[in-house]
């Protein structure tokens, strides 16, 4: 049977549970981490997806959900940021996680000021035109800067609306309850 891949998104709102559960799994499998059966307790109704398929199976995804990147210097960009990237094992180094992606930077391009995730896979994105951000990083909290000098592996995607911008400067981004980066 000819392989079709098919890329296609959606808002976490539209997802139906058999959605759910599938993407719940591509990204258990991939990243050995039962945490993500919580995926959904921690995403807003409009994260957007976007599903990579093989025939009709989800083999790969990525979530964005818009976050508040500030580069020293620069107003807070409206930032598309990444979140579980994941392809299922079976399906991984045969252009899924790479397809999805570069749909995900043209879906967002027109909407958000720049792109931002935190990896350990830096060579994957760096082909995908990613950049690391090379500067210091810290969160914003209620009462100041929490300097998170352990981060690494946090990098951006440039978008049409991006300001010209010093990689090496400090970067900043709004704490979550769960977690700054
Ligand atoms: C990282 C991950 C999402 C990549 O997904 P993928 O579907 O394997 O991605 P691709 O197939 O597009 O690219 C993977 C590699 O295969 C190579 N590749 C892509 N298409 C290929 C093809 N047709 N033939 C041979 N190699 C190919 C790519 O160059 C890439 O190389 P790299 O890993 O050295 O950058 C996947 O490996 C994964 O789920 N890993 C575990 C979870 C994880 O690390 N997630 C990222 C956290 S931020």
């Amino acid at each position: 049977m000819e392989d079709t891949s098919t890329i296609v998104a959606a808002h976490t709102q539209d997802l139906n549970e058999a959605d759910r559960t599938a993407i719940i799994q591509v990204c258990r499998e991939a990243c050995n981490n039962p945490d993500f059966q919580r995926l959904f307790s921690f995403l807003p109704p409009n994260g957007l997806h976007v599903l990579g398929y093989s025939q009709s199976q989800l083999v790969s995804h990525a979530v964005v959900t818009t976050r508040w990147l500030q580069p020293e210097g620069h107003a807070l960009l409206k930032t598309a940021y990444v979140d579980a990237v994941a392809t299922a094992p079976a399906y991984q180094g045969r252009g899924f996680g790479s397809m999805v992606m570069r749909h995900l930077a043209w879906r967002i391009r027109d909407e958000y000021d720049i792109a931002g995730l935190e990896t350990e896979r830096i060579a994957f994105y760096q082909r995908l035109g990613w950049q690391v951000w090379r500067g210091p990083l810290a969160g914003r909290a209620k009462h100041g800067l929490i300097a998170t000098p352990d981060q690494t592996g946090v990098m951006i995607l440039l978008l049409p609306r991006t300001p010209e911008l010093d990689l090496e400067s400090r970067l900043t981004i709004e704490c979550q309850a769960e977690r700054i980066w």
